[in-house]
């Protein structure tokens, strides 16, 4: 009763607080739990600033908010208004994910502001919309209709992030190809541009993440430190011709968002992203399905097979009905077929307007494909790379789904292989967001569920459209096969808290096979034993066990994968350093059972891992899929050693993660007719 009378009197008591509104005087909401705490200011000529705060210590110190725009700029003659104040806390069920309940619990304060009356114009009316939770913060300008003004440019956002302390921040520069970069850690006051999200380590028991959720019909945000210091500014990715964002009022910006927490796990374990995004807006979500998928796919990026056709083309019927049997036989729901249609043969990355999206080559015969996918319960799953051709992709995509769907088949990895969109524009720019949110409404109309590569940085739609199921936008297990810079094995244990705090990602691990006949210096720095682990700790709800085939036959750690869950009623992160190590604990949706992925990096590491997290009283079998004698990710990546024990909830597993090594643990309960 008391939290709702507060914020209520607070309202009306607002009014008497603006016309002084110093930084003595200044606005401000705190999480649920006090904790956190977002303070709003004005200077003496209007500026607006805001300063974050937990447990009373800075976290962001005085930062600058606005918006320029070619009409008119935002928050630099401000004047508030008044404020509205509302709080929520309610719990909501994704349609898939790493829990089966989110709770959605902050305090908001909506700032009615006005900006203006500068030089003789009639000024802007708009809001800046705060929400403040246990764990993090999102804010967003809003910019209602209003007479004389119904369109604007934006040429800059002023948001500023002043973190109060000079942390170790890991990032990837921005660039416009992809975010296939490694994360580097270096001083937030050293960054040159770089992507969100954003992780910094501000203190030993202080991280935040920066980032941003519900992009929609707006550029990214990218963040530059201004001078050495450690005030970053955003920086929104433009049109090729200088522009950041068109927009028709009324207006809403993505929310800027923060994750604020006391440890490495509770960054993975925030839900602010998810959600500040709308909730689903697609009614019956029955046709989406989680799954596990093999693939016609590493033979090509090891060149044993080659997209395009020839003697060694790797989508023909014969091969694709091989990866059927395989599936069926192995507890995989979809194979996705690449290199299928028309528009692979010569320099497809350059001339992605050749890509045909119904029609393939002869040697595939897609409709009895399908028909044999169906026969045996397997789906296919479509391939459109488009070379970065958007325009050519979307004037056929709606028949290209259409035809899918016809053919029973439900998914569809799309790529944008080509360092600009249509010749001229990034992939971050607002010109990609508006295609990408097209393939995935146009998608949802057919019931087809995409698997998004060389994406904008994902911000949390999949709530919105559950259709969009993961994406790649991640230095992903390619670059083991040709890439001179295979992934290190710090990658996997930093992508956790970096790249993975945007949401689900196709990172395609699985690869037990290391001989490299085509790039023989390159391949996975990981044990096997890792990239089982990788599968439970690299969250996706359509996950790929990514090596070929008959790398997998004969092989009994093999069962980890065949078997390992994509969709989880919990997760827990009980140990975590970001770039060193990470152990994740997730319970099946379906079953109860608990499935645990450790990594480390170079080195080699000995854990002994509470397992609290049972149901106390009952017995479970551990069945451990971990490094075996003498593994090492460089002289000897294979060894892996299989053994089962029981387990209660007053025990401990004794976990011994070689150099660039994992382990892998299911954990089921005996009295439940485990398999
Ligand atoms: C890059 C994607 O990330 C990869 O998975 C795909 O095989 C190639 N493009 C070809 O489309
Ligand atoms: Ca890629």
């Amino acid at each position: 009763m008391r939290r709702l009378i507060i914020p209520a009197l607070a309202a009306l008591l607002a009014p008497a607080i603006f016309s002084a509104c110093t930084e003595s005087h200044a606005m401000e909401v705190s999480s649920p739990d006090g904790r956190l705490n977002f303070s709003l200011h004005l200077d003496d000529e209007g500026q607006l600033y805001y300063k974050v705060r937990k447990d009373g210590t800075a976290v962001v110190d005085s930062s600058a908010l606005g918006i320029s725009c070619k009409e008119f700029s935002l928050g630099h003659h401000s004047e508030i208004k008044r404020v509205e104040r509302t709080s929520k806390d309610e719990t909501w069920m994704p349609v898939w994910g790493e829990e089966s309940e989110i709770r959605n619990h902050y305090n908001e304060m909506c700032v009615h502001l006005h900006d203006g009356d500068i030089d003789g114009k009639t000024g802007i009316d708009y809001m800046l919309r705060v929400r403040v939770f246990p764990d993090g913060i999102g804010f967003r300008y809003e910019i209602p209709g209003q007479e004389g003004m119904e369109s604007m440019t934006i040429m800059d956002e002023l948001t500023e992030f002043a973190l109060h302390e000079d942390g170790v921040a890991w990032s990837i520069p921005w660039n416009h190809e992809y975010y296939e970069h490694l994360y580097e850690p270096s001083l937030i006051s050293k960054l040159d541009t770089v992507c969100s999200p954003l992780t910094v380590k501000m203190t030993d028991s202080l991280y935040v993440s920066i980032h941003e959720a519900a992009l929609e019909d707006y550029a990214a945000m990218n963040l530059s430190p201004v001078g050495n210091s450690t005030r970053l500014r955003t920086w929104l990715t433009p049109w090729s011709t200088g522009e950041k964002v068109f927009a028709n009022a009324p207006m809403k910006s993505p929310w800027r968002t923060m994750t604020i927490v006391s440890t490495p796990g509770e960054l993975m374990l925030s839900r602010v992203m998810l959600n500040l995004n709308e909730p689903c807006a697609i009614e019956d979500t029955s046709w989406i399905e989680p799954s596990r998928y093999i693939g016609i796919w590493w033979g090509m990026h090891r060149q044993a097979y080659t997209w395009g056709q020839g003697p060694t083309h790797g989508a023909t019927t014969e091969n694709t009905k091989r990866y059927m049997d395989f599936a069926a036989d192995n507890g995989f729901g979809g194979v996705l077929v690449e290199g299928w249609n028309k528009g692979w043969d010569g320099d497809w990355s350059a001339n992605g307007d050749q890509f045909s999206f119904t029609e393939a080559y002869p040697d595939f015969d897609i409709e009895e494909i399908a028909r044999y996918g169906s026969s045996k319960g397997v789906r296919l799953i479509g391939h459109h790379e488009t070379g970065g051709a958007a325009l050519n992709y979307e004037s056929q995509m709606d028949s290209a789904f259409a035809m899918y769907n016809r053919l029973g088949i439900n998914s569809v990895k799309t790529g944008y292989v080509n360092p600009l969109m249509d010749g001229k524009e990034y992939h971050s720019s607002q010109y990609a967001v508006r295609h990408y949110r097209k393939v995935i409404e146009t998608a949802a109309k057919h019931h087809i569920m995409i698997d998004n590569h060389e994406p904008v940085m994902p911000t949390g739609l999949q709530r919105t459209y559950p259709n969009l199921m993961t994406q790649e936008g991640v230095r992903g297990c390619e670059y083991d096969a040709w890439s001179p810079e295979a992934n290190p094995p710090e990658h996997a244990v930093t992508i956790p808290f970096t790249r993975c705090l945007a949401g689900p990602v196709d990172y395609t691990p699985g690869i037990f096979n290391y001989d490299n006949p085509v790039a023989p210096h390159t391949r996975p720095q990981t044990t096997v034993a890792k990239q089982l682990a990788m599968s439970v700790v690299l969250y996706s709800p359509l996950q790929m066990a990514s090596d070929m085939i008959e790398n997998y036959e004969g092989k009994p750690e093999f069962e980890f994968l065949q078997r390992c869950p994509v969709d989880w009623n919990k997760t827990l992160v009980p140990e975590a350093k970001i770039g060193e190590y990470v152990t994740v604990a997730r319970q099946d949706k379906e079953n109860g059972d608990w499935w645990l992925g450790a990594m480390t990096n170079r080195n080699a590491r000995r854990t002994k891992l509470p397992l609290d997290f049972l149901e106390p009283g009952k017995k479970y079998t551990a069945k451990i899929f971990a490094d075996g004698e003498g593994a090492d990710y460089r002289s000897n990546p294979g060894a892996v050693a299989i053994s089962e024990i029981e387990v209660d909830s007053t025990s401990a597993l004794n976990l011994n993660l070689a150099s660039g090594g994992g382990a892998a643990v299911i954990i089921s309960r005996k009295d439940a007719g485990q398999k």
